[in-house]
């Protein structure tokens, strides 16, 4: 596993990390299977055990991902190491965001948290407290850093690149991936070049390229060789690591043998831009990408 800074915070996360959206426990939401606590308690420790990450992002609604993080990492040596972000959801009342914050920390079993982000804020000029009130929450030392995260939407460039000019965020979470480029070619860019830390949320296309793709061997990755690259799920992975605007791709899973794989593409070999260039044309057009992606409203 390779360790990037987070923009110009003093995280150093590995370059795959976690995302616990499917690690929920809801029959149902967002793949989660009936009865899987103990799949999803191995999948965080396979995680961070065996694969060596060390940056798990959850959030206040991802169900019981965070209860399940908490209890995972209270299992094991140095699991209170392990650096946190979490979400809360934008509010009208600063009372209803603080409860949001606490159900996290509860769960996560935690004092603070590393990241405490903005969930899905994609209108930086609302006027409700919020973003006042994790200043305020970072001042008194319960969150280290702040951000903010969306999904995608026509108006998501303009929005995110308000959240960037305003300076009042440690890092941006944006959805990214070899499917949905776009915002690798404006928005990350100029996150980093403001000294943002960049996470790409959806890095397999939120399950597109496991669920959609009709046929995984029709196409040709011979142009990979020397990589690593075993399929199209770790082809994604190696070319968003390969982005020279982003520090982390956080890909979603809640199987061991699957987080083992993606967090085997960490290894110190990246794609060429041809060779980037050459995958995306490759998977354009293949894949009906129409309807849900697997991101919250
Ligand atoms: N802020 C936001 O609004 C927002 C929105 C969406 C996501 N996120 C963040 O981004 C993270 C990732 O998003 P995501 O879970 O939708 O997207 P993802 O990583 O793009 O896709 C997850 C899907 O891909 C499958 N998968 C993962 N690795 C695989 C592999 N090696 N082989 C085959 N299938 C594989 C998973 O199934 P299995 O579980 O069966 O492996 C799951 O169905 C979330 O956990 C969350 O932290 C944030």
């Amino acid at each position: 596993m390779e360790y990037v800074p987070l923009g110009s915070t003093d995280m150093i996360v590995s370059e795959i990390s976690l995302g616990a959206m499917q690690i929920n426990c809801k029959p149902g939401f967002k793949g989660a299977e009936e009865g899987d606590e103990p799949m999803a308690i191995r999948a965080v420790q396979t995680a961070v055990a065996e694969c060596g990450v060390n940056f798990i992002d959850t959030a206040r609604w991802y169900h019981r991902s965070q209860e399940m993080i908490g209890k995972a990492l209270a299992e094991l040596d140095g699991g209170d190491e392990v650096m946190i972000a979490t979400k809360v959801s934008p509010e009208p009342e600063e009372a209803k965001l603080l409860d949001q914050f606490e159900f996290c920390l509860d769960a996560l079993r935690r004092d603070s948290v590393d990241l405490l982000q903005l969930h899905s804020a994609t209108d930086p000029e609302r006027r409700d407290p919020s973003l006042e009130v994790i200043q305020k929450l970072r001042d008194e030392g319960r969150c280290r850093y702040l951000g903010v995260t969306m999904g995608y939407g026509s108006r998501v460039p303009e929005q995110a690149m308000r959240c960037i000019r305003s300076g009042a965020y440690d890092a941006i979470q944006i959805h990214v991936n070899v499917l949905h480029p776009i915002f690798a070619r404006e928005v990350l860019p100029a996150a980093k070049e403001a000294g943002m830390g960049t996470i790409a949320m959806n890095p397999q296309c939120g399950g597109y390229l496991a669920k959609r793709c009709p046929d995984p061997d029709r196409y040709d990755l011979s142009f990979l060789e020397g990589l690593g690259v075993a399929d199209l799920h770790q082809a994604a992975l190696k070319w968003l690591i390969s982005l020279d605007c982003l520090d982390v791709a956080i890909p979603g899973s809640k199987r061991p043998e699957h987080i083992r794989a993606n967090c085997s593409v960490s290894d110190g070999r990246y794609m060429s831009e041809e060779q980037m260039r050459r995958l995306e044309e490759e998977l354009a057009g293949t894949i009906d990408t129409t309807d849900d992606w697997g991101w919250e409203p």
